[in-house]
């Protein structure tokens, strides 16, 4: 749900933004033979993050980090060309108050070791559980302020790093 807010924000802004829902990884992505050869079906996925200008990751916390199938992904994606080079920025949302600090953290170690231009503005949306409103909208103000102006920060950043995308 928070995903699909940030797709409209990019949406808003007149920017191609897909959305990559790791619910639908396809189940043989998950054998153990997809480390050596990885599924026909994952293709889709790989793609989407290879061709795109930019990555924006949103993700929860999940016993004080990011959920295990996220790190999964990263470690499917062709490598090193995936990421080395991708402007990527991170949202976090949590139930409890720190609003995915942690994970978001984390994955910041992660994609400095992988090369991957961090853009320093992180958004955090803590009690996410209060902050959506009816319907899956971001009802709190605030924190749809924040994730409008860090939508427009990152545009920008991507166009420095990558002015002939
Ligand atoms: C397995 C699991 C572990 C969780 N661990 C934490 C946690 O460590 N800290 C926290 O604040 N919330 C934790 N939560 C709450 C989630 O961050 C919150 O419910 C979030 O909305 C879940 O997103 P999802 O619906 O995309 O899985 C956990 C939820 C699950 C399912």
């Amino acid at each position: 749900m928070v995903a699909g807010e940030i797709q409209g924000i990019y949406q808003s802004l007149g920017e191609d933004c897909q959305l990559l829902d790791l619910v639908d990884l396809p189940a043989e992505v998950f054998l153990g033979s997809a480390y050596e050869k990885k599924p026909d079906a994952f293709v889709p996925f790989s793609e989407a993050i290879l061709g795109a200008a930019g990555v924006v990751f949103v993700t929860p916390e999940y016993n004080g980090s990011f959920p295990g199938v996220l790190k999964y992904f990263i470690d499917m994606l062709n490598f090193p060309e995936s990421l080395e080079g991708t402007p990527v920025c991170l949202v976090g949302l949590a139930a409890g108050s720190w609003g995915a600090l942690r994970p978001v953290e984390q994955l910041q170690q992660i994609f400095a070791y992988r090369k991957a231009p961090i853009f320093p503005t992180r958004v955090l949306l803590p009690e996410v559980d209060r902050v959506m409103g009816e319907g899956g909208r971001i009802s709190d103000p605030e924190i749809r302020s924040r994730l409008e102006r860090q939508a427009a920060g990152f545009v920008e950043f991507v166009r420095l790093l990558r002015p002939a995308l």
